[in-house]
């Protein structure tokens, strides 16, 4: 596998790549990412993993500088995955005028739901991403639907801006107990970690009940957010909304998804669940 380090020889590397795919991440690699990997193979001849943990999406107060960086284990996972390049430049790479006045304004569903709770978070997403499809100019772009927000966003980035890149969603990969694969899982104490995978149970809880036929939203997720709430956590929000465009889900729409964000503790988590009925 080859490391690059600069803009330069990932433009270099890029020409004699044939057809390519490309797996953005923060490193910290789980075997969430390497599902991604394993989708990126199956896409095209060769594949790029970049590692790069970016400022510009995390706000005041979260956990920039306490996010974990792994580099020599991430490697070795990206290795035995069959990897051919990664990409890894540090932020003088990547910011070359320090500061980044041009940036990637997404829609009003930037201020939505973890928008909502994170503002700035989908524009410097948003931004980050588009400077490394230029640089990497892909053909296709593997991302989690873990992060179902952050995949919308780029997904009408890429149809609104006429980029030449397809995007593929991958499944959430999931602990044996249900709580999705997250670099943020580390925070966990033991005992949050035993608590954690109820975030996913309240998603199953109202899947089943969307798929008995309810329609009434408010009274689901009211029933998640109680049950979250008395068991310790912070709840962000419980939402049901439309799975393809995001917005407010109205009675009898088919094709859902339930979105939620709660506080653990010092942890942020999140997660969601389609439901197609
Ligand atoms: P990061 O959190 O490292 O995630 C990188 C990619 O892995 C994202 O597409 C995310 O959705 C996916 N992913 C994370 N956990 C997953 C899981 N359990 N199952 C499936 N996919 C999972 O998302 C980012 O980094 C950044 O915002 C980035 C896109 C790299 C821009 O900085």
């Amino acid at each position: 596998m080859e490391i690059i380090r600069s803009v330069a020889d990932m433009r270099a590397w890029r020409k004699q790549a044939g057809k390519l795919a490309f797996v953005p991440t923060m490193g910290n690699l789980h075997e969430g990412h390497l599902k991604l990997v394993k989708a990126a193979r199956e896409q095209a001849d060769k594949v790029v993993v970049s590692i790069f943990v970016n400022r510009l999406q995390f706000g005041q107060g979260e956990d920039f500088d306490a996010y974990p960086r792994t580099f020599e284990s991430d490697c070795e996972k990206l290795r035995a995955a069959g990897v051919d390049a990664l990409f890894f430049p540090d932020e003088r790479e990547l910011y070359p005028r320090v500061k980044q006045d041009f940036n990637v304004e997404p829609p009003h569903i930037q201020n939505e739901l973890c928008g909502a709770f994170r503002p700035g978070h989908f524009r410097g997403v948003a931004t980050v991403v588009t400077k490394l499809f230029n640089i990497v100019q892909p053909d296709v772009a593997c991302f989690g639907k873990k992060d179902y927000q952050q995949l919308h966003v780029i997904q009408a980035m890429v149809d609104d801006l006429n980029s030449p890149i397809a995007i593929v969603p991958v499944d959430t990969g999931r602990a044996d107990d249900g709580l999705a694969l997250s670099s943020r899982n580390g925070y966990l104490s033991a005992e949050e970690r035993a608590e954690a995978p109820r975030l996913y149970r309240n998603l199953c809880a109202i899947r089943d009940g969307l798929l008995a036929g309810s329609h009434d939203y408010a009274a689901l997720e009211k029933t998640a957010r109680d049950d979250l709430s008395a068991a310790g956590w912070v709840v962000d929000y419980v939402e049901v909304r439309q799975a393809d465009t995001l917005e407010i889900a109205h009675a009898g729409e088919k094709r859902l998804v339930v979105l939620a964000a709660a506080r653990l503790g010092k942890t942020r988590l999140i997660d969601n669940i389609e439901v197609f009925r």
